[in-house]
């Protein structure tokens, strides 16, 4: 498995972790990833799988990176306290290697929001502060926040047909050494892929290379510096699989020939549109999916 550097920590990285978003395959297909080298782990508070990703890893603590998320409605200092509390106690684990951002939280000041943050290092029981959907404008408010330690990533949806973040946020963070973690590299499903993909270019690239669709998928995402994935899988097969996408590259002309297969990319209007009816939405206290 080839590691990237977490930003510019001493920290190694694999470039396919495991994602845990509706996870349901217990220990195996998890122990099989870390046996792999695909040691990082991402869950989240509001995934319901901190458990799961807990008891996977007993024994192996220092072998893991853990990655875990506190979701807005806890950005306040005493529930962000709370809610790291409980997520070591779900994860069985007395320290957290990466406490993430959900995503902003228009309600609460970041500074409040950072400083509980800044505590919990302090405090030993997070190693590094990371986010997720954060913008470049809400990143750069989010670290001016922080008085001592720098935001190492930000975990954002990424995929060959999901290219919204290329050409500013993906640009910032190679910039400035943040780690880019791409979530739903596979679009939440290869047939989400195959739909903009009329032309079969990603099982022609396949064949080309002799791997699979899913190995080929990951790895155009992880060619890009800086950046590294974490698909979900349930099976062992498919987490075998996805840890082969990785000490392998694509060749420049491969890379281009995929980048023929319809891509979305929201616009600036559309982005700061999303962003505006997100914070009146979180104002008022409703949440729908679609927008989150
Ligand atoms: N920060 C955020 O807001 C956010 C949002 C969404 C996701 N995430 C994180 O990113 C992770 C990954 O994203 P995701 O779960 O949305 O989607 P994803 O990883 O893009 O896709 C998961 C789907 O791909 C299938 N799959 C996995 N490996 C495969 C393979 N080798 N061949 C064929 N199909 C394969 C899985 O099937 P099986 O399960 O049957 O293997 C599942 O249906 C999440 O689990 C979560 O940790 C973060």
């Amino acid at each position: 498995m080839n590691d990237k550097c977490l930003a510019d920590t001493t920290v190694r990285l694999p470039e396919i972790g495991l994602g845990t978003l509706n996870y349901k395959g217990g220990v195996e297909p998890l122990r099989t990833g870390i046996a792999l080298g695909a040691s990082l782990i991402d869950t989240a508070e509001s995934y319901g799988t901190e458990e799961i990703v807990g008891e996977a890893i007993r024994g192996n603590r220092d072998r893991v990176f853990l990655a875990t998320k506190v979701s807005p409605t806890h950005f306040r200092r005493p529930a962000l306290l709370l809610a790291a509390e409980r997520s070591l106690q779900r994860l069985r684990t007395d320290y957290i290697d990466l406490y993430q951002l959900h995503r902003p939280n228009y309600t609460v000041s970041v500074q409040e929001t950072m400083a509980a943050m800044e505590e919990l290092v302090e405090q030993g029981k997070i190693r590094f502060i990371g986010v997720s959907n954060f913008s470049v404008a809400e990143l750069k408010r989010a670290q001016a926040a922080l008085s001592k330690y720098k935001i190492v990533s930000n975990q954002v949806r990424y995929s060959l047909v999901e290219r919204s973040i290329e050409p500013a946020l993906l640009r910032y963070c190679q910039e400035n050494r943040i780690a880019v973690i791409a979530y739903s590299p596979l679009a939440k499903g290869l047939p989400h892929i195959k739909l903009r993909d009329p032309e079969n270019i990603l099982a022609h690239v396949a064949a080309m290379t002799g791997k699979t669709e899913a190995q080929v998928a990951l790895n155009w995402c992880i060619a890009k510096n800086a950046v590294i994935a974490i698909p979900k899988a349930t099976s062992i097969d498919h987490v075998v699989e996805n840890c082969a996408a990785s000490d392998w590259r694509l060749s420049p002309d491969q890379i281009r020939l995929l980048e023929g297969i319809g891509f979305r990319r929201r616009g600036r209007l559309e982005a700061a549109l999303r962003r505006l009816a997100r914070r009146v939405l979180q104002r008022v206290g409703y949440r729908p999916a679609f927008l989150f």
